[in-house]
């Protein structure tokens, strides 16, 4: 949520830690600051609200530095001010530290140390931390002991970067819970929370793992554990470039990652198809899948978009490879003590691959000897490293908050996984070669959909007014209609609710009047005419309503208000192409609404606390 910057070198790194900053701002937006320390002086300056903010003060002070530290901020503990953004400091503003995470027994700290006569400015509990830190620097001991001692005492979640004035050669940071990345570079070293930050300036990173902590001077870091065993650290190259996280010339990151899903969807895919045996090939999966064939059961756990992703998962995979399959949220599976051994298999969708509640649920899961399988996007994320096994989606990096190229990547992997484990079964050689030339066709047939933008746009526009939406769709597109609705709730902040369309009978029928848009997705599949009685009970209670619906079908087009038209595929890969008419209208409502697209209210991208 929150992010994390970093800088020890030779350069000035008041400009490295903005830009970084900027860089990071997708995971929380609402205070940020800056920590810098030289030889002269110690000085923290920090804001509400945006990045630009800070940097206009930043500047102004002209301060100049080759030690700091920057954070961008996501309120949990207390309301997003310039008193509770970070850096917070020790009482004699020579201990500056920066904190991702939730310390939760900081009530029960913060009352020892106003017992030592401590005195706390802000309501996070962030502060706590820091004058703890200064207990321990009070005691004599080094920054790097006294952030150990510290952190032996704290509960909950953190990825922390700490700078001492006392010891201004290096940054300390740890990780327990929250993504925390060391970039290494030549004559400086760099910490974020994660590679965004990093690689204008390097591509060669350390990642940090829970319970670990680490000493960044400017030409090399040493790694030990929080009880003090050294460990040794792997330096891996990051293949990302500079250009995959910028705008390219839209206006926004939804819209330019709503476009490049002809290029994510063909990358999800690519090396990954072999039309001769009518099979996929998913390198990170070799070796387990007869394991996972025999298990008794699947369970996809996720939350949020990757829910979704993990519903059409569900469909497919019992569909086609005739494997049980449950879909769990992770923020109720991590709880509930759920029946799982080791003859289940766990399948974990996320985007950021660092969703602190997935990432519990996937320690419950191992901890019950589950085979556990990690489909991610970020390369290098807290659980693509602790799954047994995985795959990426190689969408590419997803910065705008509202998840949408990540979306259909998964349901590619998803449907990768189903191939593979459905030719081993009872799926045909035949039809194994169908689904490979229907995976093929997606990057045009996206491409086709897209091209229809305008026309979406206008359509959109005339439902930009409306307080409520209604999404319906059955089999397949039902967790289409559930991801449609998130995304309008996220960035437009309309109200609205995905459902089955025949569960519509059932209780939502009583919303509809001339004020309500209904979405309907009604492609041609074996539920088509039953969608269409759904579209008629609508009709009769004079809703609004909008189909998105196959080329070349005439008869929705005259029973609705507009339509929306998408290639015809295969029906479990059919979510890729009907979301994305959904994404557009969600995006150009919120636009017209005047609203901040990529950086929603109350919202931050990759949800690193519970
Ligand atoms: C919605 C959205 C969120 C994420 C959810 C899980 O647009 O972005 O609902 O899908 O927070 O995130 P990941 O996939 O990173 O685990």
């Amino acid at each position: 949520m929150c992010g994390i910057v970093g800088y020890i070198g030779d350069k000035n790194c008041v400009p490295i830690l903005i830009e970084g900053l900027k860089r990071l701002e997708y995971r929380g937006y609402d205070s940020a600051g800056v920590g810098i320390i030289n030889t002269t002086e110690c000085k923290v300056v920090k804001t509400k609200g945006k990045v630009s903010e800070l940097e206009k003060l930043v500047y102004a002070e002209k301060i100049q530095s080759s030690l700091g530290i920057g954070h961008t901020r996501w309120a949990t503990h207390g309301e997003p001010s310039t008193i509770n953004a970070h850096p917070h400091l020790n009482e004699e503003k020579t201990l500056f530290l920066i904190h991702n995470g939730i310390i939760e027994n900081y009530l029960s700290l913060k009352k020892g140390l106003e017992k030592e006569g401590y005195k706390f400015n802000s309501e996070t509990d962030t502060e706590v931390l820091a004058h703890l830190i200064d207990h321990y620097l009070k005691l004599k001991h080094s920054l790097f002991q006294a952030v150990r001692y510290a952190l032996n005492e704290v509960e909950g979640t953190y990825g922390i970067c700490v700078i001492y004035k006392g010891e201004s050669d290096k940054i300390i940071a740890a990780k327990k819970g929250s993504p925390l990345v060391l970039g290494i570079g030549n004559n400086e070293n760099f910490v974020a929370s994660d590679v965004n930050a990093l690689i204008a300036h390097t591509k060669q990173v350390v990642y940090l793992e829970d319970g670990e902590i680490a000493e960044i001077f400017k030409d090399h870091f040493t790694t030990k554990t929080i009880s003090d065993e050294t460990i040794i650290k792997e330096i891996f190259q990051v293949e990302m470039g500079i250009d995959e996280i910028s705008k390219s010339g839209y206006p926004h990151f939804m819209l330019k990652e709503i476009m490049d899903q002809p290029e994510s969807i063909f990358n999800s895919l690519r090396g990954r198809l072999v039309l001769d045996e009518g099979i996929s090939k998913l390198g990170g999966l070799e070796g387990f899948e007869q394991r996972i064939l025999d298990s008794k059961r699947i369970l996809i756990t996720a939350c949020g978009t990757s829910w979704h992703a993990a519903l059409v998962g569900e469909y497919m995979l019992e569909q086609y490879a005739g494997v049980p399959v449950e879909v769990e949220y992770a923020s109720e599976f991590r709880y509930r003590n759920p029946i799982i051994d080791k003859d289940d298999t766990v399948i974990f969708i996320s985007q950021s691959g660092e969703t602190a509640d997935t990432l519990a649920a996937m320690k419950e899961a191992k901890k019950k000897g589950a085979l556990c399988i990690g489909v991610c996007n970020v390369v290098g994320s807290s659980i693509a490293r602790e799954s047994d096994a995985g795959v990426y989606i190689h969408a590419g990096p997803e910065i705008g908050v509202a998840s949408t190229k990540a979306f259909t990547s998964q349901i590619a992997v998803l449907a990768l996984i189903t191939l593979l484990l459905a030719r081993r079964k009872n799926l045909s050689l035949p039809e194994g070669q169908e689904i490979i030339a229907e995976m093929k066709k997606l990057t045009d047939k996206v491409g086709t959909i897209l091209k229809q933008n305008d026309l979406i746009k206008e359509i959109s526009e005339k439902y930009s007014n409306a307080r409520n939406f209604l999404y319906l769709g059955r089999g397949y597109n039902f967790p289409v209609a559930l991801e449609g609705a998130l995304k309008l709730k996220e960035i437009s902040y309309i109200h609205a609710e995905g459902y089955p369309a025949a569960e519509m009978k059932h209780g939502p029928i009583a919303l509809i009047d001339d004020d309500m848009p209904v979405v309907f997705i009604a492609t041609k599949d074996s539920v088509y005419d039953k969608v269409i009685s759904n579209i008629q009970e609508v009709r009769a209670r004079k809703g609004r309503i909008l189909a998105i619906v196959n080329e070349g079908d005439t008869q929705i087009e005259k029973m609705v208000d507009h339509v929306i038209k998408v290639p015809k595929t295969h029906n479990m890969l059919t979510p890729i192409l009907t979301v994305i008419p959904l994404q557009l209208i969600a995006y150009h409502i919120a636009v017209k609404k005047g609203l901040n697209v990529d950086q929603p209210r109350n919202l931050a991208k990759s949800v690193t606390v519970e």
